[in-house]
């Protein structure tokens, strides 16, 4: 009998997950099947308590779920706990552990997939949503050196900067409008804003343009929907170097992946597979 895999969240459709998560089984020659499950919310307990059978390995967790799973597992680990919200759930003879893997693949994202090691590096993280959050904690472990964190709505990047402070990283916050000038001194620029995604609340927008950006940086890009934002247009126009939010989409499934399977990952070939079920949606 094939393993039992999959993700949940509610709609499901949108996910490319099952496209590179089963790319990387078959790769491998794992026998397991990765499906996705559109779970309504007053449903998640069931489908939680229903993982700890034998034959599920565990699952992944979205939109709107990540909070909502938590009540019904055994344990959560660090990551989960400070994002207060998880993305992956594993099952080990019916105990289920929460893990949130988006710290660990934004950082193997920038390590393996641009050479970039943040530690002793000044970063400029643009937004302070949910995803800047899991950012700025995965910088601060990393042993980045100072932080400047830059929102729309400034109390928010005042939180996140706290934060920052409490992990032993000094952070800066500012307005996002004043984004343009705090840029000339980063080593590393991450947009975790929604600006420049497709259905988001500003398309065609940028954060920053080609004059704001410093050559010498790398510009990392969380959104992933379209592959090339209009930021990394601009990064590359200003000769900087870029960075798309699939590699960490895929470096957090590839995290799930080696915890489930207990092997490493094929990241090159989820890479692929990702960008390919991207582009059929392009
Ligand atoms: N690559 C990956 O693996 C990955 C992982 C997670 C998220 N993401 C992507 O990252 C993006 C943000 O996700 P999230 O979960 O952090 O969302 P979120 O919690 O809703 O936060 C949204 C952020 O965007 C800002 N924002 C929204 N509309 C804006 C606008 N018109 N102008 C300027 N700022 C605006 C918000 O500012 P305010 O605080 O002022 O509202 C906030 O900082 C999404 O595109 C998501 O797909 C990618």
């Amino acid at each position: 009998m094939p393993q039992r895999l999959g993700i949940i969240g509610h709609p499901i459709g949108h996910s490319i997950s099952p496209a590179f998560q089963q790319a990387a089984l078959d790769a491998i020659g794992f026998d397991g099947v990765y499906q996705p499950w559109d779970v309504a919310p007053d449903a998640v307990g069931e489908f939680i308590a229903g993982l700890r059978a034998p034959g599920t390995l565990g699952i992944n967790v979205t939109v709107p779920h990540k909070e909502a799973v938590i009540p019904f597992l055994d344990e959560v680990d660090d990551w989960a706990a400070t994002a207060g919200a998880v993305n992956t759930i594993v099952n080990r003879d019916g105990r289920l552990t929460g893990h949130n893997t988006d710290g660990i693949g934004f950082l193997r994202a920038l390590r393996d997939g641009a050479g970039f090691e943040p530690q002793d590096q000044a970063v400029l993280v643009l937004g302070a949503g949910g995803s800047a959050r899991g950012v700025v904690y995965a910088l601060a472990r990393a042993g980045a050196a100072r932080l400047t964190i830059a929102n729309r709505t400034l109390e928010r990047a005042q939180r996140l900067a706290q934060i920052s402070a409490d992990s032993g990283v000094p952070a800066q916050a500012i307005a996002l409008s004043d984004a343009p000038n705090a840029a000339a001194s980063a080593a590393l620029i991450v947009n975790c804003t929604s600006m420049g995604m497709v259905h988001g609340p500003d398309e065609t927008g940028s954060p920053l343009s080609a004059a704001d950006i410093p050559p010498a940086a790398l510009v990392n890009d969380l959104v992933y929907n379209p592959l090339e934002t209009p930021l990394l247009r601009e990064a590359a126009r200003a000769g900087a170097a870029v960075l798309g939010g699939i590699q960490m989409l895929v470096y957090q499934g590839a995290a799930s992946f080696e915890m489930w399977t207990g092997q490493p990952a094929p990241a090159p070939v989820m890479l692929e597979a990702a960008t390919a079920a991207m582009r059929r949606r392009e």
